[in-house]
């Protein structure tokens, strides 16, 4: 265990997805204490066990993003289990592939609740926790498809778009109370959010021909990135879009 993170209580949603469950393991390994959630807990007990394992200090929790009674219960038993919090990893999200006339009414609205209504929501309800502690930071995850246009997945392209600006009115609104605000854009990166696709198309898939690197990432690539915005080597760092893509958006 390394100390980058000592002292500091973190929340993570999607915490059972690719990129969630690498942040939550880099997190607890950095000395963070870790509020692993997601919409459901089955595969987070796993993990807690994992992480405890190792000596962390962890608290799981179920939470639907797109619930503020769910927010609100979350950050009351993160209160009481440690007293506080220092930082929000809203990683949770889903996609929906189709472009604007394919897209329908009903997977447009849960895009949008779960991925832009849910980035508020959490950053709402855990408001009050972060300013008490003063020296906090609120991680929202975007994509590289929240700065360019793909001409496809119209409701995602959307949401992320959304969470790239209100990441940077936050990071306006709070920037003398304590609490950074920054967005992590993550280019292809290998987990079951694209995994059909990546199965099918492999090194082919046209973002990763696209992509400097010619690769896709791993979720500890995009952890890293998490861990640095959570910790005080990032102090000056607020409203920022840190993009990890393999250069993907840099041509
Ligand atoms: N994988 C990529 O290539 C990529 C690229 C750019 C951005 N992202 C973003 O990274 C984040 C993590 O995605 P991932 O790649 O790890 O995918 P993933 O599918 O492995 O993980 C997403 C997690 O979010 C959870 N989730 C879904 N709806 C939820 C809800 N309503 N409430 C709480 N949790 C919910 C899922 O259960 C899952 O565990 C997402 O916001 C995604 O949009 C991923």
């Amino acid at each position: 265990m390394s100390d980058r993170l000592t002292g500091k209580i973190a929340l993570i949603t999607g915490a059972a997805g690719g990129i969630g469950e690498a942040t939550a393991e880099l997190f607890a390994r950095e000395g963070a204490r870790v509020v692993i959630t997601d919409i459901t807990s089955a595969r987070l007990e796993k993990l807690a066990e994992r992480l405890e394992g190792e000596g962390a200090e962890v608290l799981v929790a179920e939470l639907d993003v797109s619930s503020p009674t769910a927010w609100e219960a979350v950050v009351e038993r993160t209160r009481e289990r440690f007293g506080g919090l220092d930082v929000l990893v809203n990683v949770a999200g889903i996609v929906d592939w189709p472009g604007i006339e394919d897209t329908g009414q009903e997977a447009w609205d849960r895009v949008i609740a779960v991925n832009q209504t849910g980035t508020w929501l959490g950053m709402k309800a855990a408001l009050p926790l972060l300013r008490a502690s003063g020296n906090a930071s609120i991680i929202n995850t975007s994509s590289v498809l929240g700065l360019i246009g793909s001409g496809a997945a119209a409701a995602y392209q959307a949401s992320k778009g959304a969470v790239r600006l209100l990441t940077k009115t936050a990071a306006v609104e709070y920037a003398t109370r304590g609490v950074r605000v920054n967005s992590v854009h993550p280019g292809v990166i290998v987990t079951s959010m694209i995994k059909t696709i990546l199965d099918e198309q492999g090194d082919r898939q046209p973002d990763i021909v696209r992509t400097p690197m010619r690769r896709a990432g791993r979720p500890a690539e995009i952890a890293g990135a998490m861990v640095f915005l959570a910790s005080d080597e990032s102090s000056f760092v607020t409203g920022a879009e840190l993009v990890v893509d393999g250069g993907l958006t840099a041509h």
